[in-house]
């Protein structure tokens, strides 16, 4: 257990911008700060980012919260991993409560898989740089590639010895469990011989980190030149590797990217390596596997520009065409380099000049109309079927591009390109859209089997929220909004003049559904609700960071829910809406009252209803009479209601 001012003390020093800008690329709007949502994904950003309030709220997902929530979201980890997440970005030192045996055994798997990697990660680089087998094979491997002590430093570069098992014995001896050895690929264990040794034996380490760089898997290269084994073992996948939503190098390279706005793509290890010792930063690799779309996405969280920089060989031509169709259709923009053919983005690094390979990229970066044009034209010349075919396959990828704008822009680079009539590109553009949506609807009704058939349940209502949702939610964002605000009520003093008396919203509220005994459906706003009035009672201060704040998370991405507003945090474009939330301090009482009568007014409803149906239900006659007497003096309220109401409408 971490200590409760170890987590306040996380909680006032990480600045919610700074956590979410390791990884979303944010950019100042107004009074707040915007990028693509991390959480779903999208091409214009409706994430948006408040500093002075401390927190963030996605206004396409709806997912809200603190910093503390961020990190739960995106690393898919527990309250506690994120408090130690954020103290380790802080440099905090975490003070723990004793822990029962009970509590360190049921640790969390997925933290105990990371502490095996990076215990790991430290030991092959201890044997990289300190021992003789390391040295010799290791280290003057590395050298020979011209790799430089920078990068084996900034890599976390390692060497596995080429012993059976020299590493596993060594994590058992240091009290790793050999079952999260075996997890992480690490170790091969042999259920039935009861055997167990290293993967990666005699081979250099390249580690792969995530996100925030913590390692979370290994590359290893062989060392000697038996073609029987594979160059490259990786790890296999695990609990916190995942090899499609992974590019090697990113860690290192995300600040560049957002920076240059712009992401190199390679294909292996030493590409990323070599293009870093010259001078090139913002560049990832997919790690030999074709490009995914959530490695695709992984890079529109920093950016919407890729550079494919493959080689020039028939695989690494035909390995672009398939990444320039997907990105073009994840709506980001593409361009692509031939290297040299024979070379790879490393080699060709290594042997020129870093001034060389940047201007070498600048000048060979073609669009994907340029390239698949020189590349289709130089082989088919002036062939009009081949020339015919070429233009398909351009109409092809330009189809694939959601924004009907750019797909515009496209069509008429090709038009010039090409010497073909815009007119015409459309035309078979749009034929080939039309095609793609009837395959796509069609599909859909085809690839379900007639008896799994499901209808869903009234979808429109769970994506609309209800009436009784919309009314409660308005009066817990009132509470947690402006509990501590006055508003004034007239009131005679005792000698008969009439004077204004404060009441704070939160005890106006509170009195006046606590006088009607009304309850929230809802849960988490009945306990906000119930924390107000406990507060109250026991005239204790309760305000937003209570609830921001809150252990539960429900509780505190609600209250960042409720406390961002659109119409609040949207810059310029938005006066229309800013009229009224800029209006609403001064409206206050009226807007506070307004929302209590319209819940009242709808539980007097609902009582009514209820009577209703027992009427009809009703046996005897005394039964009926008392029903019917309640139900008068329900309708009378109702009425009352509905009159306050209108009054508020017209006097308004
Ligand atoms: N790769 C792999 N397994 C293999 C071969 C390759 O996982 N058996 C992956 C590695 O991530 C490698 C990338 O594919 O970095 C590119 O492969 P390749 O071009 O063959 O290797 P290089 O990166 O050029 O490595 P080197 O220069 O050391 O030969
Ligand atoms: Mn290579």
């Amino acid at each position: 257990m971490i200590r409760q001012e170890t987590i306040q003390t996380v909680i006032e020093t990480a600045r919610i911008e700074e956590v979410v800008g390791d990884f979303v690329s944010l950019k100042k709007r107004g009074a707040n700060m915007w990028g693509n949502c991390p959480f779903h994904n999208e091409k214009t950003p409706s994430f948006s980012v408040s500093p002075s309030k401390g927190i963030y709220k996605c206004f396409g997902c709806g997912k809200a919260g603190t910093a503390v929530n961020f990190i739960m979201e995106v690393e898919k980890i527990t309250f506690p991993e994120a408090i130690r997440f954020l103290a380790r970005k802080y440099q905090i030192d975490v003070e723990e409560e004793r822990q029962t045996e009970e509590q360190i055994q049921a640790g969390n798997e997925r933290e105990s898989l990371l502490q095996v990697t990076a215990f790991a990660q430290k030991y092959f680089t201890e044997q990289l740089l300190n021992t003789d087998e390391g040295k010799s094979v290791g280290l003057s491997y590395f050298r020979e590639r011209g790799i430089t002590d920078e990068s084996i430093a900034k890599f976390q570069l390692g060497y596995c010895n080429n012993s059976w098992d020299d590493f596993t014995k060594h994590a058992l001896a240091e009290g790793y469990k050999l079952d999260f050895l075996d997890k992480t690929g690490l170790s091969i264990v042999k259920p039935d011989e009861k055997k167990q040794f290293d993967r990666f034996r005699g081979r250099v380490m390249f580690p792969i980190l995530n996100l925030t760089g913590r390692v979370i898997g290994f590359g290893g290269r062989i060392m000697t030149t038996d073609k029987n084994k594979p160059k490259y073992v990786n790890s296999p996948e695990s609990e916190i590797y995942n090899k499609s939503h992974t590019l090697y190098g990113i860690f290192q390279a995300k600040s560049a990217i957002v920076s240059k706005d712009n992401c190199f793509l390679v294909e292996g290890y030493t590409d990323v390596i070599s293009l870093h010792q010259s001078g090139i930063h913002n560049v990832v690799a997919s790690s030999g596997t074709s490009l995914t779309n959530d490695q695709i996405k992984l890079i529109n969280r920093f950016t919407q520009n890729i550079t494919i920089l493959y080689d020039g060989d028939y695989a690494g031509i035909k390995a672009s065409f398939r990444g320039i169709d997907m990105i073009l259709e994840q709506g980001m923009n593409v361009k692509i380099v031939l290297f040299p053919d024979g070379e790879d983005p490393d080699s060709f690094a290594r042997k020129h000049r870093s001034q060389e390979v940047i201007e070498f990229i600048e000048k060979e970066s073609s669009d994907f109309i340029t390239f698949k044009t020189n590349l289709l034209l130089g082989e088919s010349g002036k062939d009009p079927i081949k020339r015919a075919n070429l233009i398909k396959e351009i109409v092809h990828s330009i189809s694939l591009i959601p924004d009907k704008i750019i797909r515009q822009v496209y069509i008429r680079e090709c038009s010039s390109l090409l010497s073909i009539e815009e007119l015409i590109l459309n035309t078979e553009v749009n034929k080939l859209l039309r095609q793609k949506f009837i395959k796509e609807n069609s599909l859909d009704q085809q690839s379900v089997p007639e008896q799994q058939i499901v209808i869903p349940p009234e979808p429109q209502k769970q994506n609309e929220p209800s009436d009784v949702e919309n009314q409660e939610r308005e009066i817990i964002r009132l509470l947690l909004t402006y509990g501590h605000t006055d508003i004034f009520f007239e009131h005679e003093d005792e000698f008969k003049q009439m004077a204004e008396v404060p009441v704070k919203v939160a005890l106006f509220i509170v009195n006046d559904l606590s006088n009607d005994e009304i309850t929230f459906e809802n849960p988490v706003y009945q306990f906000i609700y119930e924390a107000y009035q406990t507060s109250l009672k026991e005239e204790t201060v309760i305000d937003q960071q209570f609830f921001l704040h809150h252990p539960e998370s429900v509780v505190s991405t609600m209250a960042a829910e409720l406390l961002l507003t659109r119409y609040e945090v949207s810059a310029a474009g938005w006066e229309k809406h800013n009229i009224f939330v800029k209006e609403e301090p001064s409206r206050l009482k009226q807007v506070v009252m307004r929302s209590l009568l319209a819940m009242k007014a709808r539980k007097v409803e609902q009582m009514l209803d209820e009577i209703q149906h027992k009427l009809r239900n009703a046996t005897d006659d005394e039964e009926s009479m008392n029903l019917l007497q309640q139900f008068q003096t329900l309708k009378t309220i109702s009425m009352q209601i509905q009159s306050q109401e209108l009054g508020r409408v017209v006097t308004k």
